[in-house]
């Protein structure tokens, strides 16, 4: 699949676990890539295997859910080799993430890898905070802070596709 054959875009988000971040940002970026009529492929994964098959965080769902967006159906997974060839963009939630895609990347591995504020100007390199042993408000605020990333994202990919277009 390819984004300049027939602009439709296939986004990966990627964080440790795949049970908190990349879950959100999966669910936030498939509503506000559908609001702005993009067509999008999206998924998510994580860099570890801890929780391979689990459900997001339970208090993932709930802050996603508090905002008209249902994330439960999920499953966490790990990040594997065929997705660099897969997806045209792989987006990483930290810097250490980063660092656990690129390891991980085949040498001719065609998706292009970036952090999720890489996508919001004066925000390049910042990560998304992991709320994992946090409390019910850091989940809300990581959801404020992916929604951030998420909207500078589908401003890029639309440029993306206009530019491939013209
Ligand atoms: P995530 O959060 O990477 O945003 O899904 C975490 C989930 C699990 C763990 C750490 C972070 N863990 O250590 O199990």
């Amino acid at each position: 699949m390819t984004g300049v054959a027939n602009q439709r875009m296939s986004v990966l988000f990627v964080c440790l676990g795949n049970i908190c971040r990349s879950p959100m940002a999966e669910g936030a970026f498939r509503a506000a890539a559908h609001h702005a009529g993009l067509d999008c492929i999206v998924d998510s994964a994580g860099t570890a295997s801890y929780h391979l098959g689990d459900a997001p965080d339970h208090r993932a769902i709930a802050v996603a859910r508090a905002h008209g967006i249902e994330i439960g159906g999920q499953a966490a997974r790990q990040i594997k080799v065929q997705d660099f060839h897969r997806f045209d963009h792989i987006i990483a939630m930290d810097s250490a993430n980063l660092e656990g895609i690129k390891a991980r990347a085949p040498r001719d591995g065609t998706a292009r890898i970036s952090m999720l504020f890489d996508a919001v100007a004066g925000r390049e390199g910042v990560s998304v905070p992991d709320p994992y042993h946090g409390t019910a408000d850091d989940f809300s605020n990581t959801w404020i802070e992916i929604n951030e990333g998420v909207t500078g994202l589908v401003q890029q990919l639309r440029a993306e596709i206009a530019g491939l277009m013209r």
